[in-house]
C-alpha cells in the first residue's frame, strides 16, 4: 500500500510546504503550520473548476444582462448587506464569534424565505432537538424547513440533490468534513475542500448557499483565507455579547457594495431588525461634559450619529499614552501633532485616551475634526451643549477637508434634533437644514475660537 504523503499547510493562507517551519514563507505568518495528509491529487476538488459547467469563450458584449432576480429573506436589514436580496447560486460565508447570534439570524430568516421556497439547514454542531427547542423560543413557523444534522459532505450533497433545496445553509464549515482527506474536521484541507464540494455544488445547481464560519481569537474567519477567495459574499456577524445590538456588516460582496451595515437587537424573542438606527448609539439623556461630542458618521448608504469621547490627563511618565477604541491609534497619534502645531493645543506631556460610544468602529476620516474637539474639551474643561455636532476630515497642514456625503449626514442629525454643526467649509450646504445652524471652517485654527466663542459654556 502507497503509504500517505504528509505535507504542512498553513492555516492563513493555504499555502503547502514539505517541511515545518515556524513561518510560513508565503504568507509570513508565524505558528500557522499544521500537519496534513495530502490527498491524491486527480481527485481533490480542489482541481476542478468551481463554475459548474464547462464554459466557451464569450465576448463581453454577447453576454446578456439579464437583471440578477433577487430574493428577498424577509429581512431588510439582511437584504441590504447582501446588496437587495438573495442571488440564486451565489455563496455567502458568514462569521463571528461564538454565541453571537448567526445559528439564530439564519433560521429566522429561513423560516421567512421557508414560506416562498424549499430550504434545508445543515447542522454540525447542534442536535435536531437543540435547534427545534430554539425555533419554538423564537416562536418561528419552523414547519417548512428542512433540517439535517450530518457533518459528512458526500451524504449531505446527496441529500441535498434529492431535496433539491433552493437554499442551503451548513451551519457551520468547521465541522464538516470529506471523504476525500483523512485529516479531522475543522483542519486547512478539509475546510477548503469541503468548501470547494459545496461551492461547486451550489454553482452546478444554482442553488443559494450560506456557509457559517468560526472566528479565531483575533477576529478574522478560522480556516484558509482561500475561504474567502470562494466565496461571493462575506458577512460579519459582530456586537459586544453583553450588549444587545448586533451589527452585520460585509466585507467583501460580488453582488452589491461593501461595507453595509445591517442592525439587529437580540431579544428573548430572538433578533430584532432596528431598521433607523441613525440614533441607537445615542444616551436618551444627554448631560453637558467636557469631552464628549456627537458625529455624524457614515456607513454603507446611510449615517450613524455616534458619541466620540476623549480623557486628556496629565501624563506621570516621560513616554505619555495615546489610547483609542473604536478609532485609528496611528491616526490619534497624528492629529495630536496637528493640533500642537496648527491650533497651538500642546497635549505632550498628557496621556490621551479616545473611546467611541456603544462598541462601533469608525474607520473613516470624518472622525478626525470631532476627535480633536472632543480632545480640545477634556483639556480645557469646555462643556459642549449637547445638541453640538461635527464631522470633518483634518490635514496635516491644519486644512479642514470635505468628507462625503456632507449633506445627508447634516439632515439626519436635524432631524434627531441638533442645533449646531462644526462642518468643513466645502460641505456646508447652500440652505442650511430647518432648525439648524451651520458652522463652516477651511482651518483647524478656527475651531478654537469658534469653541470659545459661541458654543462652550461655562462649567458649573
Ligand atoms: P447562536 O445563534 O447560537 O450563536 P452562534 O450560532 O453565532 O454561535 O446565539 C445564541 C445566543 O443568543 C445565546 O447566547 C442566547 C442568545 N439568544 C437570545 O438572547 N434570545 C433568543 O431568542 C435566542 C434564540 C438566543
Ligand atoms: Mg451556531
Amino acid at each position: 500500500m502507497k503509504k500517505p504523503q504528509r505535507a504542512f499547510a498553513c492555516t492563513q493562507c493555504g499555502a503547502q510546504h514539505a517541511k515545518w517551519s515556524g513561518q510560513c514563507s508565503a504568507c509570513e505568518a508565524w505558528n500557522s503550520l499544521t500537519e496534513e495528509v495530502v490527498a491524491d491529487a486527480a481527485s481533490s476538488p480542489r482541481f476542478q473548476h468551481y463554475a459548474g459547467k464547462a464554459q466557451e469563450v464569450t465576448s463581453l458584449r454577447d453576454v446578456s444582462v439579464e437583471n440578477t432576480p433577487r430574493t428577498s429573506s424577509g429581512m431588510q436589514e439582511l437584504d441590504r448587506v447582501l446588496g437587495g436580496g438573495l442571488v440564486a447560486g451565489s455563496v455567502i460565508l458568514i462569521g463571528g464569534d461564538p454565541g453571537i447570534g448567526k445559528s439564530t439570524l439564519l433560521l429566522q430568516a429561513l423560516s421567512l424565505l421557508s414560506a416562498k421556497q424549499a430550504v434545508l439547514y445543515v447542522s454540525g454542531e447542534e442536535s435536531l432537538q437543540q435547534i427545534s427547542l430554539r425555533a419554538s423560543r423564537l416562536e418561528l413557523s419552523a414547519g417548512d424547513i428542512q433540517l439535517f444534522a450530518e457533518t459528512q459532505v458526500e451524504t449531505i450533497l446527496e441529500k441535498t440533490k434529492q431535496l433539491k433545496p433552493r437554499l442551503l445553509v451548513i451551519d457551520s464549515i468547521q465541522t464538516m468534513h470529506t471523504q476525500l482527506l483523512q485529516s479531522a474536521p475543522g483542519s486547512v484541507g478539509q475546510v477548503r475542500d469541503s468548501a470547494a464540494q459545496f461551492v461547486r455544488f451550489a454553482k452546478q445547481t444554482n442553488t443559494t448557499l450560506f456557509l457559517v464560519g468560526h472566528v479565531t481569537k483575533d477576529g478574522a474567519l478560522a480556516g484558509p483565507r482561500v475561504l474567502e477567495h470562494m466565496v461571493d459574499t462575506v458577512l460579519y456577524f459582530e456586537g459586544e455579547r453583553s450588549g444587545r445590538l448586533r451589527l452585520l456588516r460585509s466585507i467583501k460582496n460580488r453582488f452589491g457594495a461593501v461595507n453595509e451595515l445591517g442592525v439587529f437587537a437580540m431579544s428573548g424573542e430572538g433578533l430584532r431588525e432596528v431598521t433607523n438606527p441613525s440614533a441607537i448609539f445615542l444616551s436618551n439623556t444627554r448631560e453637558k461634559l467636557p469631552g464628549s461630542i456627537i458625529m455624524a458618521t457614515w456607513e454603507g448608504t446611510r449615517p450613524l450619529l455616534v458619541e466620540v469621547q476623549a480623557l486628556v490627563d496629565q501624563s506621570n511618565s516621560g513616554n505619555p499614552r495615546r489610547v483609542t477604541v473604536g478609532l485609528e491609534q496611528n491616526r490619534l497619534a497624528m492629529l495630536l501633532a496637528v493640533l500642537n502645531r496648527h491650533a497651538g493645543v500642546a497635549c505632550f506631556d498628557q496621556d490621551v485616551f479616545v473611546n467611541a460610544v456603544g462598541g462601533v468602529r469608525i474607520v473613516e476620516t470624518a472622525a478626525d475634526l470631532p476627535l480633536l474637539i472632543a480632545v480640545m474639551s477634556s483639556l480645557r474643561q469646555w462643556c459642549l451643549p449637547p445638541d453640538l455636532l461635527a464631522f470633518g476630515e483634518v490635514g496635516l497642514a491644519g486644512e479642514i477637508r470635505p468628507v462625503q456625503n456632507g449633506q445627508e449626514r447634516l439632515k439626519e442629525a436635524a432631524k434627531q434634533g441638533f442645533k449646531f454643526a462644526i462642518i468643513p467649509k466645502a460641505n456646508c450646504p447652500k440652505k442650511a437644514p430647518a432648525g439648524m445652524q451651520v458652522m463652516g471652517i477651511q482651518r483647524l485654527s478656527e475651531v478654537m475660537d469658534l469653541l470659545r466663542e459661541r458654543v462652550v459654556e461655562p462649567k458649573n
